[in-house]
This record gives structure tokens, sequence and C-alpha cells, in this order.
């Protein structure tokens, strides 16, 4: 099982859903957040609202997936949220160690989809 947490352009959000859906990834959580990447939040002000000094508004989420879900998942976030200019954002895989349904406490792989 692996957490991938993706952070993405505010407007790029319901796009990166879309394509999240048609791979069959129907559970994320959504976070709105403040960030900067390298260029420390100076040559973005096209579009993204900046919100306090450098820092940017951003929408990380956060997907937790069996490990055959990985690729398809990463895939569906980069066609949603890339535009090909800075600050389209970044995705990190991380290994997950248990998750739990709390309703029917079924465990790992069942309880994740
Ligand atoms: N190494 C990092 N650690 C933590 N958060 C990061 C990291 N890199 C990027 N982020 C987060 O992702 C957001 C988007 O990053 P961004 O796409 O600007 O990355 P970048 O490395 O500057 O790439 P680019 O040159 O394409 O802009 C940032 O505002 C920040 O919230
Ligand atoms: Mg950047």
């Amino acid at each position: 099982m692996k957490l991938i947490i993706a952070i993405i352009q505010p407007h790029q959000l319901e796009e990166v859903k879309d394509e999240l859906y048609k791979v069959g990834v129907n559970l994320l959580t959504v976070n709105e957040v403040l960030g900067h990447g390298r260029q420390k939040g100076v040559t973005e002000v096209y579009r993204g609202a900046k919100e306090t000094g450098n820092l940017l508004r951003k929408i990380r989420l956060e997907i937790a997936v069996n490990d055959n879900f990985v690729e398809p998942t990463i895939k569906a976030i980069v066609k949603g949220a890339k535009t090909g200019e800075t600050g389209d954002g970044k995705i990190f895989v991380l290994d997950l160690q248990e998750c739990v349904r709390i309703r029917t406490e079924e465990r790992g792989s069942l309880a994740i989809g």
C-alpha cells in the first residue's frame, strides 16, 4: 500500500478528480494549503492567488492506494494537473503501513478501496 500526496494548482482540481475517477480512484482527501516551489512564489503571479508573503494557495490531495493503483493514480494526476507552467505541482509516494475501515474493522487492501 502507498500513500500518494499531490500538491496541485487549485484551478486544476476538477480536472484531476475527473481523471482519477476514470481510472477507478474514488476515495480522496483534499486540503487547501499554502506553499511555494523553487521559484519561491515569485514567478507565479499569473493565475495563482497570492495568500501571504510569497506563499501561494495550493491544493493537497491524499490518496491511499493498493500497489497496482500507484502508476494509474500518478498518471491521472499528471494528466489532470499538467499545464506546462511552473507551479504545476508535485507528487510524493510514501509507503503505507496500515489502513483500517472503522465501520467494518477491515484492514489493509480490503479497507483501502
Ligand atoms: N520539495 C518539496 N517539499 C515540500 N513541498 C514541495 C516541494 N516541492 C514542491 N512543493 C509544494 O508543491 C507546490 C508546487 O511546487 P512547484 O510545482 O512549484 O515545484 P517546483 O519544484 O518549483 O517545480 P516548477 O519548476 O515546475 O515550478 C509548492 O507550492 C509546494 O507547496
Ligand atoms: Mg515552482
